[in-house]
């Protein structure tokens, strides 16, 4: 296949009421890659650290620092519009994050240089999102092999989304998915480069100007 594709009334009390119970039934496979970086500086990735109260303090110090630091609302419609609709504030989006954390078949992913949080991905179940089934068909995939990521980087080009998507795809491997949809816009260079960097491919058949990507995982060929 090419690489581009040109064509109750009685109130019973809830079995789960903390964080911490949830991620003890769902415990994810923890990921954490080491890598250098272009510019010589280390990069952390790795899933987001909770607590029984959510986010780490660490955690949550540097991602609400990361989300000062890039645009909120690139930061929301990147990260966050396609857990919540269109996140409404900070707040919102940051119960989100630790949500999509925890959620199994969910997951963020974070990558830290110098201590700060320089980059963030997710993942999540495609029916929570919508497919593009013509693409999954040409890739001989069904829906509950693949889901669907974003992902945003602050500092660029030094190589932070590549092992980003890495420890993102380690992540994906473990819960069982096979491959890695994503959608962007066609002028998103940064985005379908990366894509073709890590063996994806990208469909520019069904929206032109919204291609869908798709990053094959362990064992997959497209
Ligand atoms: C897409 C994004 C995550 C890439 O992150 P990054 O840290 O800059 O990526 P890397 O430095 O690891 O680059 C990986 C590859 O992507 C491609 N790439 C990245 N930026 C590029 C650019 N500006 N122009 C062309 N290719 C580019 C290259 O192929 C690069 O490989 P190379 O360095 O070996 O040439 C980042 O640009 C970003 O956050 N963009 C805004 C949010 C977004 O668009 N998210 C995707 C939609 S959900």
């Amino acid at each position: 296949m090419d690489r581009i594709l040109m064509h109750s009334s009685r109130r019973s009390r809830p079995l789960i009421s903390r964080p911490g119970q949830l991620r003890a039934m769902h415990a994810k496979r923890p990921v954490e890659r080491r890598a250098i970086l272009k510019d010589g500086r280390e990069v952390i990735s790795r899933q987001l650290r909770l607590n029984d109260a959510g986010l780490t303090d660490q955690d949550a110090r540097s991602l609400g620092e990361f989300l000062d630091r890039t645009p909120f609302l690139c930061a929301s419609s990147a990260m966050c519009s396609h857990l919540v609709g269109a996140a409404k504030s900070r707040d919102w989006a940051l119960r989100d994050i630790v949500g999509s954390a925890i959620a199994p078949g969910h997951d963020v992913l974070v990558a830290e240089v110098d201590g700060k949080i320089e980059g963030m991905c997710t993942y999540m179940p495609v029916d929570e999102f919508g497919v593009n089934e013509a693409l999954l068909m040409k890739a001989r995939l069904v829906q509950a092999e693949v889901c669907v990521s974003t992902i945003l980087v602050a500092t660029r080009r030094i190589g932070i989304g590549t092992e980003l998507k890495g420890a993102q795809m380690q992540s994906a491997d473990n819960a069982g998915y096979k491959a890695i949809m994503g959608k962007t816009a066609a002028s998103n260079v940064a985005m379908i480069g990366l894509t073709l960097k890590l063996g994806g491919i990208v469909d520019t058949e069904v929206e032109p100007a919204n291609p869908y990507t798709l990053v094959p995982l362990q064992g997959v060929e497209l």
